[in-house]
């Protein structure tokens, strides 16, 4: 197994949303093959892929057959059992390897391996019962969030406490089960780092990305974030820690929290391409996808200059109420880029696409993104 995998390979994703399709797009401008893997079909990936598989991840011999035919695995979605990129593993590298994706795939292992490496992280203790969790809320303090400690994302499986009376319905809302329990973090601000590290150990960032999130999911994002220089050294120095110390080959996500001192604690890591990076795509000369390919590859990261400020806004589902949105209106902002992922059925709160702006500065690009976005919703009356 080579470690080089030129333009001309086929390279494979596990996962078939909308991160795998915008890689996939980048992917096949760079000349390569795409294949992805889900339980799925007609997915956002597999729209735009050479091949789509769709089998259960579990079915072992459907990803060896998969592995077989690629140059490398990545994944765009890091809820893969341990056994899937096990059994890719042994016909084509798997990058970033296994491990990294053991350690985010998990909250607990997650803020431990953290806290183990010595990177700032809200307390948190673990919960395995409500008496745990009576226990935790003494020792973490008032208000706390627990979260479930898998399969969470977009703020599912969360319930926030403001006082111990809570315990009981909190326990319930997360399932039961095994959970992580967090002091709940009095933010200024929620700031991002994506970031890319080679084969070759080279890193590249693209700086401090502002998010707002609604409903626990991402809104907007704005960059340059709006902290104070030290804030963003700090921020990119932290997320080159979390790089090296995970040996990480790709695209990794780190999420901080900016507290009201201005210190920073990691919310959490994503060992891939991530929503706030979107913006990469229009604003920098390297978007995250293609970066996350170079270093799948094993090629040279590219520049992550981004060319003027930007924004991003999420397209949810909810946009869908009353019809289909009204796209010309938001195109009509002649600095606004729409991106649409190809998924059929609009669900609230499901990502549907996303809308991003390019200004002189970033709060013009906030302005104008989200009155494109308003522009969406506005659709004439129809007179007949
Ligand atoms: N400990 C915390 N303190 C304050 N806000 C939090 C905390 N944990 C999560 N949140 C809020 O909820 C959002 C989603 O939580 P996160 O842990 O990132 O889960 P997900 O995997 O769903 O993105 C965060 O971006 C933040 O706005
Ligand atoms: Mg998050």
């Amino acid at each position: 197994m080579s470690n080089l995998v030129p333009p001309g390979a086929a390279v494979g994703v596990l996962g078939s949303g909308q991160l795998g399709r915008m890689f996939a797009m980048a992917a096949r401008r760079l000349g390569y093959r795409v294949h992805t893997f889900s339980p799925d079909r007609d997915t956002p990936t597999g729209q735009v892929a050479d091949l789509e598989v769709a089998a259960p991840y579990d079915d072992l011999d459907a990803v060896r057959a998969f592995a077989r035919q690629v140059a490398v695995v990545t994944f765009e979605f890091e809820n893969v059992p341990a056994a899937t990129v096990e059994a890719a593993a042994a016909w084509a590298p798997v990058r970033p390897g296994g491990r990294v994706l053991h350690v985010a795939q998990q909250r607990l292992r997650e803020k431990g391996f953290l806290a183990e490496a010595g990177l700032p992280v809200a307390r948190f203790v673990p919960v395995r019962s409500l008496e745990d969790l009576r226990r935790g809320l003494a020792a973490v303090g008032l208000p706390a969030v627990l979260k479930q400690a898998a399969w969470g994302y977009d703020g599912k499986g969360q319930a926030k406490l403001a006082s111990a009376a809570e315990a009981e319905t909190a326990w319930a809302a997360v399932g039961a089960q095994e959970s992580i329990l967090e002091a709940f973090v009095d933010f200024e601000r929620e700031i991002s780092v994506v970031a890319a590290r080679g084969l070759d150990g080279s890193v590249a960032d693209y700086g401090v990305i502002e998010n707002v999130h609604r409903h626990h999911i991402l809104d907007v994002s704005t960059a340059p974030a709006a902290v104070p220089e030290p804030v963003a050294v700090e921020a990119g120095r932290l997320t080159r820690a979390a790089l090296e110390a995970l040996d990480v080959v790709g695209v990794l996500c780190v999420e901080f929290f900016v507290t009201r001192d201005g210190s920073l604690l990691i919310n959490e890591l994503a060992p891939r391409p991530h929503n706030s990076g979107h913006l990469t795509v229009d604003a920098c000369l390297t978007s995250q996808f293609e970066q996350q390919l170079r270093a799948v590859c094993g090629l040279p990261l590219g520049s992550t200059e981004r060319l003027r400020p930007a924004a991003m806004a999420n397209l949810l589902g909810d946009l869908w109420a009353q019809g289909e949105p009204d796209w010309a209106a938001a195109l009509a902002f002649p600095d606004v880029k729409l991106h649409l992922y190809g998924k059929a059925e609009a669900r609230p709160g499901r990502k549907m696409g996303h809308l991003t702006a390019l200004a002189a500065t970033a709060q013009d690009a906030r302005l104008s993104v989200l009155r494109a976005r308003d522009a969406l919703g506005a659709r004439p009356v129809e007179t007949s």
